[in-house]
C-alpha cells in the first residue's frame, strides 16, 4: 500500500506574488500535492496577501522593522511556521536574507528563487546586472538556502535568451515567465520524492 502525505507549505513573500500565484495554480489543478498551510509577509499590503486571501489560504503580516535583528525575525518566522506545520519553506520574492536561525529550522527544507543563471548574478538587480555585463543568456536558478546569499545547492535552472534592446523590465517579464514553471517544477520534484542532496549537488531520479 503507498500513503501519499500531503506536504505543508509555507511562502514567504514581499510583493506582487506571481509565482506564488503558479504554485497556488499547479496546487489547484492537482500535479502537486501539497498544501499552502500559510502565506506569510514582512510587508503589509502587497497583492500576493491578496491572491493568498482569494484562494481561502491563511496569511500572516510579520513585519521586519518591528524587530531589532534579523535573528530575532528569523525566530519569530519559525515559530508561525511551526504554528502552522509546516514542512517546506519557499521563498517567492521574499525580499529579505535568512539568518542561521532560519536555515537550521529547517535544513535542506527552504527553497528560493533567483533571477538570474547562479552563481553569476548573486542579490540583487540581478536582471540589470546580467545586462550591464552583456550576457548573451540568463535566466533563473531554483536552489535550496544555505548560510549564504544565493549561494544553497541548485535544484533546477531555466534559460531566457538576452536581446540586446532589453530592459531591466523586459528581462525581468521574460525571466518571470520561466520562473512561473520552474518553481513549481522544484517543488514538485521535492514533494514526489525525486531529489537526493550529496554536498552541493542535487540529484534528480527519473
Ligand atoms: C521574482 O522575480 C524572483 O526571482 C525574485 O523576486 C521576484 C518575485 O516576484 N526573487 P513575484 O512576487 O513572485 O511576482
Amino acid at each position: 500500500m503507498s500513503v501519499s502525505i500531503r506536504c505543508r507549505l509555507g511562502i514567504l513573500v514581499s510583493g506582487s506574488g506571481t509565482n506564488l500565484q503558479a504554485i497556488i495554480d499547479r496546487i489547484e489543478s492537482g500535479e502537486i500535492n501539497a498544501e499552502i498551510a500559510c502565506v506569510i509577509s514582512n510587508k503589509a499590503d502587497v497583492f500576493a496577501l491578496t491572491r493568498a486571501s482569494r484562494h481561502g489560504i491563511p496569511i500572516v503580516v510579520h513585519e521586519n522593522e518591528k524587530f531589532p535583528e534579523r535573528r530575532l525575525y528569523d525566530a519569530a518566522t519559525v515559530e508561525i511556521l511551526r504554528g502552522y506545520n509546516v514542512d517546506l519553506v519557499i521563498l517567492a520574492g521574499f525580499m529579505r536574507i535568512l539568518s542561521d536561525v532560519m536555515v537550521n529550522a529547517f535544513p535542506h527544507a527552504i527553497l528560493n528563487i533567483h533571477p538570474a543563471l547562479l552563481p553569476s548574478f548573486p542579490g540583487l538587480h540581478a536582471q540589470q546586472q546580467a545586462l550591464d555585463y552583456g550576457v548573451r543568456f540568463s535566466g533563473c536558478t531554483v536552489h535550496f538556502v544555505d548560510y549564504g546569499t544565493d549561494t544553497g545547492p541548485i535544484l533546477l535552472q531555466a534559460i531566457v535568451p538576452v536581446e540586446q534592446d532589453d530592459t531591466e523590465e523586459t528581462l525581468s517579464s521574460k525571466i518571470q515567465k520561466a520562473e512561473h514553471k520552474a518553481f513549481p517544477d522544484a517543488i514538485k520534484l521535492i514533494i514526489d520524492g525525486k531529489i537526493k542532496i550529496s554536498g552541493r549537488k542535487v540529484l534528480i531520479s527519473e
